[in-house]
């Protein structure tokens, strides 16, 4: 089954001039604990910007979406298309292996109404496979997700220039931390962003995971649950 997991600010803005515009430490810590152990698919420009000491990121198979066939990602395996990424996570096998490009017939991109019985049956026992960005690869992604994993920050990034998706109507709420109001963060809002109603002061930021229906009830969706819960250091203002 397929996760995207991502940060947003105010208008789905994820990243400026190639790079996260914040720097939220519970934001990282619940990507860490969500995908740990778990293949995570990003676009070339993600990879790239990850910094040289932290990839391939640890203790998860990396696949690298690539049109570059030369292309040199050491640790993390290549593949052609989101649907090629796909097909290798889901499998699980050659996935983490430098160099490695899929090469068998991948499937094509997937629709609610078509795919919900396979979905449905995906939910109970597939592992699951995460896409972790950036822009491009959630767009091509979010037809295929069973879950997602969003942060929310409120704070305004007038310089972005990469957006996270709409969530589809189809996705449910299936758990959100806090439940209403916000979280503050232990850092201080970015310069060049604005915190809600234009003071400094710490980010205030809130995690909801989505489903589809046919995830609701899946295994992965309750241990998710569980990991949203477990917050380090968070303090609830709301
Ligand atoms: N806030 C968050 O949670 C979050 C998470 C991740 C990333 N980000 C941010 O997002 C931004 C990067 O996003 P982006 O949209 O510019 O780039 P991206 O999605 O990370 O990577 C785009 C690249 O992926 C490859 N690609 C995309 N679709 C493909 C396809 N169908 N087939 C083959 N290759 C394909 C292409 O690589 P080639 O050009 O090599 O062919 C393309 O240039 C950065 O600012 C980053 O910091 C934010």
């Amino acid at each position: 089954m397929i996760g995207s997991i991502w940060a947003q600010a105010h208008r789905r803005a994820i990243g400026a001039g190639g790079a996260l515009p914040w720097r939220v430490p519970e934001d990282m810590a619940l990507f860490r604990r969500m995908t740990r152990g778990c293949p995570v698919v990003m676009g070339r420009k993600t990879w790239e910007s990850l910094s040289p000491k932290y990839r391939p990121l640890p203790g998860r198979a990396n696949i690298v979406v690539t049109r570059n066939p030369d292309y040199e990602a050491p640790g993390a395996a290549l593949a052609a298309s989101w649907a090629q990424a796909r097909m290798l996570a889901e499998r699980g096998d050659d996935a983490g292996t430098p160099k490695t490009r899929a090469s068998a017939a991948a499937p094509g991109p997937a629709t609610h109404e078509a795919h919900a019985p396979a979905r449905r049956s995906r939910a109970q026992d597939a592992p699951l496979a995460w896409c972790i960005g950036g822009a491009q690869l959630y767009a091509q992604a979010i037809a295929d997700a069973d879950l997602l994993c969003v942060t929310d920050l409120d704070i305004e990034v007038p310089q972005a220039d990469a957006f996270a998706p709409e969530i589809p109507d189809c996705f449910e709420i299936a758990a959100a931390l806090p439940g209403r109001g916000w979280l503050a963060s232990a850092s201080q809002a970015p310069a060049g962003s604005a915190a809600s109603g234009g003071e400094a002061g710490p980010v205030a930021y809130r995690f909801t995971l989505y489903a589809r229906p046919e995830a609701l009830e899946s295994p992965a969706l309750a241990r998710l649950a569980q990991l949203l819960d477990s917050r380090g250091q968070a303090a609830a203002t709301s």
